[in-house]
């Protein structure tokens, strides 16, 4: 039986990717290179850092530990600029619906994010009430497809592994779960997420029916 749910953020509760796309290119743009959103794809589920190295090896373009940090920074503002002008109408179809049936139901909630910008962002969309723990890329160590942020939430929730469902966007993510010993679903395309025990176009078309 199923007694918690762990959401990833970005990709499944509301779509950041368009805002981190444009400050990445911004970014990109300023030392002379294009920034395509196919690139983008590579980003998703990837810490800041991590992307900052992906985004700079397209760019052919090597930098100091120290210059990265500036980037890494100087990236975060432009995104943050925009996600402080998020509200709730920004959250992803049937999300706050399929949060009020898990809390009617008694199932536990938490967050699992790489995002350091989490809390900002769960505030922003009026969501945090309903996480009864939140793991984000300020308490983790390792990043996904290690399942630390998984186990971490698991933990913090007091619920077994094998009692959870993580929701997940990313190949990393899943992959993060599966590796945790929890169900998963995957929310978006099969082709990309087909390792997960279910795959769902976005929450409004989350049944609980489906996982048993
Ligand atoms: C993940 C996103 O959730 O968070 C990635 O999918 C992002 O694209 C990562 O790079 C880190 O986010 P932040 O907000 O800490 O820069
Ligand atoms: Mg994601």
């Amino acid at each position: 039986k199923v007694k918690a749910c762990l959401f990833d953020l970005d990709g499944v509760i509301v779509d950041t990717a368009k805002y981190h796309y444009i400050a990445w290119k911004e970014l990109a743009n300023n030392m002379g290179f294009d920034f395509t959103l196919e690139d983008n794809e590579r980003l998703k589920g990837v810490s800041r850092m991590t992307s900052l190295d992906i985004l700079l090896s397209i760019g052919n373009i090597e930098k100091s530990e120290e210059e990265k940090l500036a980037l890494a920074t100087l990236k975060n503002e432009k995104y943050l600029s925009y996600i402080l002008k998020m509200g709730p109408e920004e959250i992803l179809p049937g999300t706050r619906d399929f949060l009020e049936l898990l809390k009617k139901e008694g199932i536990k909630i938490a967050l699992g994010s790489a995002s350091k910008n989490a809390m900002t962002i769960l505030e922003r969309l009026e969501l945090t009430p309903y996480f009864e723990a939140i793991i984000d890329g300020t308490k983790v160590s390792k990043a996904k497809p290690d399942p630390e942020v998984f186990l971490k939430g698991a933990e913090a929730l007091g619920v077994a592994p094998m009692d959870c469902v993580v929701f997940e966007d990313a190949e990393a993510g899943v992959d993060a779960a599966l590796a945790g010993g929890m169900k998963c679903v995957g929310i978006g395309k099969e082709d990309v997420l087909g390792k997960a025990h279910l795959v769902v176009e976005g929450l409004h078309k989350m049944d609980m029916q489906k996982l048993s």
